[in-house]
């Protein structure tokens, strides 16, 4: 009886042990990712991936650089995230995603394309969102919103510049989405992004946007209002008065 098999018949051993050996380095780049993101740079829409801009529980965030030198953001989602059932439920309310697969990768893939299409539609109706590129799985390609490569902070990290002016315009776009028959439903100073030279919000972590249609839409549509009202008090109680 012959010892070894047949270089054709043998399983593929290198195979087995790439999958087995390459742990998801990052949180995020595991096998299937590396390969996923691959396609991004055969097609010469990334030349590189630079640096990461932020660690989340569901997703990693990291600023490219392009062929032509231009900046873009990368959102990878982990595809072992602890949180599955939340995500399901954004999900299984929204009639554009009502045939979803209860996998967990196929949760996540629905969740980077609901990104996609959510920012899409956002950023149709003028809502100040990074505008969307592309997306494979559970990778999203978006505008990167800074300056000089540098990405803008959080209105939480910094505060607003132009306390009553912000607020309202936060409240008019809350409004100008639930007239679109959309809500962010996430909406808090942790997901607002400011240029604070030219007093700019940005508007961005747009996965869990629902129709207005899903039975939570008004609850969370007040939700993201309540956020806004709570978290400008502290700061219009002490500026009575705003250039
Ligand atoms: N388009 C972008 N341009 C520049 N920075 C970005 C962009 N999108 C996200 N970021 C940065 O990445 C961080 C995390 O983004 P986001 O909130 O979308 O991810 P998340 O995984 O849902 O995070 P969390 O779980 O903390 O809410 C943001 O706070 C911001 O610093
Ligand atoms: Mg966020």
């Amino acid at each position: 009886m012959a010892l070894y098999l047949s270089k054709k018949k043998r399983p593929a051993k290198e195979e087995k042990m790439l999958k087995i050996s390459w742990p998801a380095y990052d949180g995020v780049f595991n096998r299937e990712t590396m390969l996923d993101l691959q396609e991004f740079f055969s097609k010469k829409l990334i030349k590189s991936l630079d640096y990461c801009i932020a660690k989340g529980k569901e997703a990693n965030v990291y600023r490219a650089t392009t062929p032509s030198g231009e900046y873009l953001a990368v959102k990878i989602y982990r595809l072992h995230t602890p949180s599955f059932v939340k995500m399901y439920e954004y999900l299984e309310g929204d009639q554009r995603f009502l045939k979803v697969q209860k996998s967990k990768p196929k949760i996540i893939f629905s969740w980077t394309k609901k990104e996609f299409s959510n920012l899409k539609y956002l950023s149709e109706i003028k809502v100040p969102v990074p505008k969307p590129i592309s997306f494979k799985k559970n990778i999203l390609i978006m505008e990167f919103l800074g300056e000089n490569g540098i990405p803008y902070s959080a209105l939480a990290q910094i505060g607003p510049t132009k306390p009553k002016e912000q607020k309202e315009f936060l409240i008019e776009q809350i409004e100008k989405m639930y007239q679109n028959q959309i809500v962010h439903a996430d909406l808090s100073e942790y997901n607002i992004l400011i240029d604070d030279q030219a007093n700019r919000l940005f508007i961005i972590d747009c996965a869990q946007a629902v129709l207005t249609s899903h039975p939570k839409a008004n609850e969370w549509y007040n939700r993201d209002k309540e956020n806004i009202e709570r978290y400008f008090k502290k700061f219009l109680n002490n500026s009575k008065q705003e250039s």
